[in-house]
């Protein structure tokens, strides 16, 4: 398969300030001069924050680590766990299609993606959120069928229950990975014959899934504020060789249960009886801001002013009906998911503060 840049990129890329702390920490593990062994981890965050790696992004690690672009392209484009085109603002689909999973039913997991999705691998769905591709064995054949999403892996699926998956992906509500017909990891569907001892005292989920469901759910994007930061390799107080590397703010103990978890309790604290309480994520309903067929006076203000914000994306935003930095200055939440949605690096809106630059700019105020 050719793996080469997408033809639409976007004017910029940045970490955000918790995900940069992350990245230079990564950097730290490696000795001086050897910076370039962070590459994976970095292009890896990367993906994880903007949900694919775009080529402004190769050339910021590029330069975080000093290596030649061309060099970071090589990772890139080699490693297929790199999307290197934009993929759906809510999850992008790995299904296994080898041979386990396509004898439990990877086929009828694929049609599911077809209907539900796109006809075609890597083409964005009708609402932009998702994405989906077939890949090759991953490793979890004694879960089959399964498929990865981001970083966790859902296994023993079905068609009906992926299908169910994918609408409440879509409508926000939190989806707990890792295997779905109440097997706690790869033992026999029948209960454990050996080891039972290790029964008791287990944690409620399995290794990645206990980790996805502290942090909220499974495909939202990391910003990097999700869990402290940790260095064990330089010690507690986060210096090594003269250096401190800065990390967001410890979570406070009073940190609010994730959704899922929340869930999960609420079902396990359920009397007999009682209907079952759903607890889902706030979705913010979209809705359609003011927008103008062309500039008041026929003339637009310069959005490239704002963070971020290149031709193509001012091109983007024109296309919508935004002209103005009033326009963008009086968007709500509920406008904002709007745009969010029609532009193609979801999340941009609210990291780079356009809300408030635009407020500032249409008061004629220079910054
Ligand atoms: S065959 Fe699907 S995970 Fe191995």
């Amino acid at each position: 398969m050719l793996r080469r840049l997408h033809s639409e990129q976007p004017d910029s890329f940045a970490f955000t300030s918790a995900n940069q702390a992350w990245a230079e920490a990564q950097v730290t593990k490696y000795p001086d001069g050897r910076q370039a062994s962070a590459v994976i981890p970095l292009l890896w965050r990367a993906q994880e924050q903007e949900g694919w790696v775009s080529k402004p992004a190769i050339e910021y690690i590029a330069e975080m680590l000093d290596m030649d672009y061309i060099r970071v392209l090589e990772v890139a484009s080699f490693y297929f766990m790199f999307q290197l085109q934009p993929t759906g603002s809510v999850a992008h689909v790995q299904i296994c299609g080898t041979t386990s999973c396509m004898i439990c039913g990877a086929e009828d997991l694929i049609a599911v993606c077809k209907e539900k999705i796109n006809a075609k691998p890597f083409e964005l769905s009708a609402d932009g959120k998702f994405t989906w591709e077939e890949v090759e064995c991953l490793g979890s054949c004694t879960n089959a069928p399964m498929a990865q999403i981001g970083k966790d892996y859902y296994e023993d699926l079905t068609a009906d229950g992926f299908s169910k998956m994918l609408d409440d992906m879509a409508a926000g509500k939190p989806v707990v990975p890792g295997p779905q017909n109440g097997r706690y990891a790869a033992e026999p569907k029948s209960g454990l014959t050996s080891l039972t001892e290790y029964e008791a005292g287990k944690p409620g989920y399995n290794a990645s899934v206990e980790l996805a469901t502290t942090i909220g759910d499974g495909v939202k994007r990391i910003q990097g504020d999700e869990v402290p930061l940790l260095t064990p390799w330089i010690g507690k107080d986060g210096t090594v060789a003269g250096r401190v590397v800065a990390g967001p703010t410890p979570a406070a103990p009073t940190t609010p249960k994730p959704a899922a978890r929340q869930a999960a309790e609420a079902k396990e604290a359920q009397k007999p009886g009682e209907t079952e309480k759903k607890a889902e994520t706030p979705v913010v309903a979209e809705q359609e801001p003011l927008t103008l067929k062309e500039p008041r006076g026929g003339k637009a203000d310069d959005l490239k002013r704002l963070k971020g914000v290149g031709p193509k994306l001012e091109e983007a935003l024109n296309k919508l009906g935004f002209f103005h930095f009033d326009q963008v200055a009086a968007w709500t939440e509920a406008e904002v998911a709007w745009v969010d949605t029609r532009l193609k690096f979801k999340g941009r809106i609210e990291r780079d503060g356009w809300i408030d630059q635009a407020k500032t700019f249409s008061t004629g105020e220079r910054v």
